[in-house]
């Protein structure tokens, strides 16, 4: 049994990991914290009335460290990078889901971020926590940079073409729309009801922040990419992701086979299903759940392959995929409280 910290636990993502937690056999939750919202978890979270008695606090590096084992940071990024370095010296391990430790270089996060690093040493030792390409790296792991929410279904979607077949593509161009929860719970004008019912938009056109995150996972199995294009959009619907992958290629390609490889590449991962072709994923089937459904089609003719690849943004975009990264960690079984 582990002693494990939620920091951030009013936030969507810090009240999905707790919601797993209260149900992992190894895991106990002794410290849950936030900046402004104090007080009994029932208060800030009301459908955990009755199953626990934890007691939101601002956070506090003296109790996280008394308390527990490891920690969640589910905080906005530059805060991680504040607290990271004093819990890996008082020895416990930390579980990073914003995207302070992702980009592996300084000028990196400087130039997407638009703020300086502080946390340099760490940046370079964290571990990218996308289990399906560093499970063994995770292992051993006492930082994780826990992936971003479009990064994670752009890379569970791009890896196996990739990493078997780069020389094959010519350009990727990735069509991405999240529900809203991918914002955080905090106010803001744009995020009213109001603005965003019926509508639907493009954000950060070719300026989003998980664009250098994708380029840079893809780039370590395929040095040569480079024609990878990214683009967001908001969908009036509280959660999940669904990306439209165009893959151009420069030679004749066979749905048959890449499918075959995509199944090959993903045969023994407990969360990646690989759909049948006659069959395309859909964002009911994943919310909730810590599952990334790809589904595959192509247009023969003119060389081009549309992976879509879906997964609920607060679970395997982020909750989710951080206790999976937990479980990896303390060698528990790796789907505990996620199935
Ligand atoms: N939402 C997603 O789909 C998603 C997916 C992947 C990764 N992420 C990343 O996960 C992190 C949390 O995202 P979120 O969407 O859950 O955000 P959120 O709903 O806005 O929650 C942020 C949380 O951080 C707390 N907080 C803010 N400043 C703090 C400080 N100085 N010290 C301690 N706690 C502080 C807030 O506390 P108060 O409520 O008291 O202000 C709140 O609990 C972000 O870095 C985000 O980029 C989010």
């Amino acid at each position: 049994m582990i002693n494990v910290g939620i920091v951030g636990v009013s936030g969507y993502s810090g009240k999905e990991v707790l919601e797993l937690l209260l149900k992992h056999s190894q895991a106990r939750v002794t410290y849950v914290s936030a900046n402004n919202s104090h007080g009994k978890i029932e208060d800030i979270w009301p459908q955990f009335a009755g199953r626990t008695r934890l007691n939101c606090q601002r956070f506090d590096i003296e109790k996280a460290k008394k308390l527990c084992d490891l920690i969640f940071l589910a905080v906005p990024h530059t805060i991680s990078m504040k607290i990271t370095p004093k819990l890996l010296k008082a020895g416990l391990r930390v579980i990073d889901l914003s995207g302070d430790y992702r980009l592996k270089t300084s000028s990196l996060y400087k130039k997407w971020y638009k703020t300086t690093h502080q946390d340099l040493s760490n940046l370079k030792k964290a571990t990218y926590g996308l289990p399906e390409l560093y499970r063994e790296e995770i292992k051993k792991s006492n930082l994780i940079a826990n992936p971003g929410c479009y990064p994670t279904a752009a890379l569970i979607g791009l890896l196996p073409l990739a990493t078997t077949n780069s020389q094959l593509i010519s350009s990727i161009t990735i069509d991405a729309k999240s529900g809203v929860s991918g914002a955080g719970r905090k106010a803001s004008t744009q995020l009213l009801f109001g603005e965003l019912n019926e509508n639907f938009k493009a954000y950060k056109v070719l300026k989003h922040q998980h664009a250098p995150e994708i380029d840079l996972y893809l780039s370590k199995v395929a040095s040569k990419l480079k024609k990878i294009e990214f683009v967001p959009h908001l969908l009036p619907i509280n959660r999940g992701i669904l990306e439209t992958i165009y893959i151009r290629c420069n030679k004749t390609i066979k749905l048959k086979d890449i499918h075959q490889i995509y199944k090959r590449f993903y045969k023994t991962e407990p969360f990646v299903r690989i759909l049948p072709l006659s069959n395309q994923p859909e964002l009911k089937n994943v919310q909730h759940t810590n599952f990334c459904d790809i589904g595959l089609a192509a247009n023969e003719e003119k060389n081009l392959l549309v992976l879509t690849s879906v997964i609920d943004n607060l679970v395997k975009g982020a909750a989710g995929q951080a206790v999976q990264n937990m479980n990896i960690m303390n060698n528990f079984k790796e789907t505990e409280s996620l199935l």
